[in-house]
C-alpha cells in the first residue's frame, strides 16, 4: 500500500492509528457522521486544482477561458466552486443548464453542448441568454432559427470532427472520424456557410473534443490543425479530455505540460487574437475526492472478495469502460505485513459489479471502511438506484471540518416518483 497515500487528495495524511483524513476529516468520523457509502471532497484541492488551470492558461494565452465540464460532477456544491474561482461552466443540456444558474454562474459564460439537444433545452439556453450554444449539426440550427426571436441573436460554435484517435477506452473517444459528436470538416464548414446567412445566429468559431482520460499530451496537440484548415474565427474550443490519475501505474501529463502541447498548437496554427477556451472536466476533480465503504463481507476460497456496501451504484466507471482503480482499508492504512490480494466487488447483482479487480488489502474484515480513491470525476453523476440502492451523499472537508453538500437519497424517494 506504499504509495496509496499519492492518489489520496492533496493534503490527505494516515493519522497515528493508521486511520486515513482528508483535509484533516478522519474517515471513521466522517462515516460514523454521514453513513456508508459517503463521497468525500477536499474543497481545498478542488480550488487549487482551478487556479492552477485558470493561471496556467492565462499564462500561456491571455484571451482565454476555463470553463468546467459540469458533466464529471453536476452538483451545485462543486460547479459553485467552480464559479467563485471565475471559471465558466460547461453544461449539457437542460438539466446542467439549471444546476450551473443555481450555483450562480453569469449565463454568458456558460457554453450548451449535446448531441441531441431537444428544443426545450434549447429554449431554456436562449431565453437565459446562454454565451455559446454548440451546434452539433444542421438540426440544432434549424431550432435555433425557430426559437430565436427576429432582432435576436444567439452566438455558436461548430463542433467539428478532427480526425485524431487517442489510446483511449473507444467508450470515451469522441473525435475520431465517425463519432456521433460534431461534423467532419467538409460538412462543418457546410453548415458554417449556412449560419453565415443566418440573420439571428452568429458563428463566433469552432469547438473539438479527442476523448477522456488521455495520457498523453500529442492527441490534444494533433486536434487543432484539422480545425484551423476551415478559417479564422474569434473562439477556438479546444474540450477537456486530459488524464486523471486512479492508479499507481497512470502518469498524466501535468496541467502545464498539457497546455504547452496545446497552446503551442494553437500558436502555429490558430490565429494569434483569437480566444481559446478549454473545458476540462475530469483531470479537474478526480483527484479531489474518495469514496468512503464499509465492508460487508469477507468471503475467502480461489479469491478473496471483499464486498462494500456500494458499488455500480455510485462508481460506473470500471463498468463502462474498464477504469483502473484502486483501494485500501481506510482504518488500517499504517505499515503492515497482514497484506491479503482481495477484489474488491460491490453489492448489486451483477458479476461486473467490480470496484478493483485484485488490490492488497490490509487483513480486510467485515466492518472496515474501504477507501477508493479519485472518485470525483463522473461517480456522483451516474450514480443510480440499482438495486434499490439510494443515492451517495457529497461531503465537503477543509481544515478538519466537514459540511454535506449533498445528502444520501431518502428511502421515500424511492418510490416518489412512482404515481401507482
Ligand atoms: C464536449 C466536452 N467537453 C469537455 C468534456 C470533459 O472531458 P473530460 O472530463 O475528459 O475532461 C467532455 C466529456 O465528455 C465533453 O464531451
Amino acid at each position: 500500500m506504499a504509495g496509496l497515500i499519492e492518489l489520496f487528495p492533496p493534503g490527505s495524511a494516515v493519522a497515528a492509528d493508521g486511520t486515513l483524513t482528508v483535509a484533516g476529516c478522519r474517515a471513521d468520523e466522517l462515516a460514523a457522521e454521514f453513513g456508508t457509502p459517503v463521497l468525500v471532497v477536499a474543497e481545498a484541492a478542488l480550488r487549487d486544482r482551478a487556479r492552477e488551470y485558470r493561471t496556467e492558461l492565462a499564462a500561456r494565452r491571455p484571451d482565454s477561458r476555463v470553463v468546467f465540464a459540469s458533466k464529471a460532477f453536476p452538483c451545485t456544491a462543486v460547479q459553485r466552486v467552480m464559479v467563485e474561482e471565475g471559471l465558466g461552466l460547461d453544461v449539457a443540456g437542460g438539466g446542467e443548464i439549471r444546476t450551473a444558474l443555481k450555483a450562480g454562474v453569469d449565463p454568458a459564460l456558460i457554453v450548451l453542448h449535446g448531441n441531441a439537444k431537444s428544443v426545450d433545452e434549447l429554449t431554456l439556453a436562449v431565453r437565459h441568454g446562454i454565451g455559446l450554444v454548440v451546434v452539433d449539426g444542421p438540426d440544432d440550427v434549424d431550432r435555433l432559427e425557430e426559437l430565436v426571436p427576429p432582432g435576436g441573436n444567439q452566438d455558436v460554435l461548430v463542433r467539428v470532427i478532427p480526425g485524431v484517435t487517442a489510446d483511449v477506452h473507444a467508450h470515451v473517444m469522441t473525435g475520431h472520424e465517425g463519432a456521433k459528436f460534431g461534423l467532419a470538416p467538409p460538412a462543418a464548414a457546410e453548415l458554417i456557410a449556412r449560419i453565415e446567412r443566418s440573420d439571428r445566429i452568429t458563428v463566433r468559431g469552432l469547438h473539438v473534443h479527442v476523448g477522456s482520460q488521455i495520457l498523453d499530451t500529442e492527441p490534444f496537440a494533433r486536434s487543432v490543425a484539422p480545425i484551423a484548415a476551415l478559417g479564422a474565427f474569434e473562439v477556438y474550443d479546444l474540450g477537456g479530455g486530459l488524464g486523471a490519475r486512479y492508479s499507481y501505474a497512470d502518469r498524466p501529463p501535468a496541467v502545464a505540460e498539457y497546455l504547452d502541447a496545446l497552446i503551442g498548437a494553437a500558436r502555429e496554427h490558430l490565429p494569434r487574437d483569437a480566444q481559446v477556451i478549454i473545458e476540462p472536466g475530469r483531470s479537474m476533480v478526480a483527484s479531489a475526492a474518495v469514496t468512503l465503504y464499509r465492508v460487508t463481507t469477507v468471503k475467502r476460497g480461489a479469491h478473496t472478495f471483499v464486498a462494500v456496501d456500494g458499488g455500480m451504484g455510485d462508481n460506473l466507471e470500471v463498468a463502462l469502460f474498464a477504469q483502473r482503480f484502486e483501494a485500501g482499508i481506510a482504518n488500517r492504512l499504517g505499515p503492515t505485513e497482514r497484506v491479503e490480494r482481495a477484489v474488491v466487488v460491490g453489492r448489486h447483482c451483477e458479476s461486473g459489479d467490480v470496484l478493483v479487480d485484485g488490490v492488497d488489502l490490509a487483513a480486510p474484515a467485515v466492518g472496515d471502511l474501504l477507501v477508493v480513491p479519485a472518485t470525483g470525476a463522473y461517480c456522483f453523476t451516474m450514480a443510480n438506484n440499482y438495486n434499490g440502492t439510494r443515492r451517495i451523499p457529497v461531503v465537503f472537508a477543509r481544515d478538519g471540518a466537514a459540511r454535506l453538500v449533498v445528502r444520501r437519497e431518502t428511502w421515500e424517494e424511492l418510490s416518489a416518483r412512482d404515481v401507482e
